[in-house]
């Protein structure tokens, strides 16, 4: 497997596959990789011939009360894991390789971008985007997968590749769980033994939504109340938020009638935790996502 850390090198390793006829598949990461990460890395090698992983934590995403500084880095464990699961590449470029002077250029989406985890997180999404496009415009792949669990990630990304009409397709891959049920994160490792039991509440919440929905609960309104009621047993858990969106332009919504999305954040103790479900009636048609959306209507 081809290590690269310059952007010159990366750009002439793949001009190489592209010359022998290859599709490249590309999977963005921060590192500290998991079977969810290696997951993503299967799905790119599936579907085509040259696969890069990129591993960069990347600044400008976190806010300055965020866990930047010490977020988890463990580079040559990713190697090995991305060799493993298929990766022809790793580009691992350094913030002086990224952002060699004051950044003046920001990729944005708008309106999606300040709901669930942007309004906790100010500027988060903005700097996913703009890295995103910096990488993008690097690697050049064919497919670029992304995992569900970030679901609202997946949702700006997709936009933004629609919109700005960025030459590649999207994969959403499934979340992958612990056998537990908690969704697989690199903040995960964070968590203090008591905390890691706690953290399975985001997973039972869900639960409990998809329960009362399959037994025929519709209201937003109740099933969020549901939902923080399972989270209050759990002394180390906090909840930042609780939505229930149209799973398109994650607007709120008041009651299930087409395809939706369930998402949370949770702090547990210091680490906040995200995880979705996405419910789906047995009824009704698709094509009236978002109704209830204003700005989608005024579009
Ligand atoms: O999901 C992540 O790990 C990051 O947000 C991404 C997409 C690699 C951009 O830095």
């Amino acid at each position: 497997m081809i290590i690269t850390n310059s952007i010159d090198d990366t750009r002439k390793q793949i001009a190489a596959a592209r010359r022998a006829g290859k599709t490249i598949g590309f999977v963005p990461t921060m590192g500290a990789l998991h079977e969810g990460h290696f997951s993503l890395i299967r799905a790119a090698r599936q579907k085509c011939d040259f696969v890069v992983v990129s591993i960069f934590v990347n600044p400008t995403q976190f806010g300055p009360a965020e866990d930047l500084d010490k977020y988890p880095r463990t580079f040559s464990q990713d190697c090995q894991g991305c060799s493993l699961n298929g990766a022809d590449m790793v580009f691992a470029p350094d913030s002086q390789v990224m952002y060699p002077d004051e950044n003046l250029t920001w990729v944005n989406v708008e309106n999606i971008t300040d709901r669930l985890c942007g309004a906790s997180r100010p500027g988060h999404f903005r700097g996913v985007t703009t890295v995103v496009t910096k990488l993008f415009n690097i690697v050049q792949p064919d497919i670029a997968c992304f995992g569900q669990k970030d679901a609202q990630q997946v949702s700006v990304i997709e936009t933004m590749v629609r919109q700005l009409n960025m030459p590649v397709t999207i994969i959403r891959c499934p979340i992958v769980r612990e056998p537990d049920g908690l969704a697989m994160s690199s903040r995960n490792r964070y968590l203090e033994p008591a905390e890691r039991q706690q953290a399975l509440c985001l997973r039972l919440a869900l639960d409990k939504a998809a329960e009362l929905f399959a037994a025929g609960c519709t209201e937003a309104a109740t099933l969020i109340t549901a939902m923080e009621n399972v989270i209050r047993q759990y002394p180390l858990a906090r909840i930042d938020y609780i939505a229930i969106v149209d799973d398109q332009l994650l607007c709120p919504i008041e009651k299930i009638e087409t395809q939706t999305l369930i998402a949370l954040a949770v702090f547990i103790g210091k680490t906040r935790l995200i995880d979705n479900t996405t419910l789906t009636p047995p009824y009704g048609p698709y094509a009236h996502a978002g109704e209830t959306c204003q700005w989608r209507q005024l579009r």
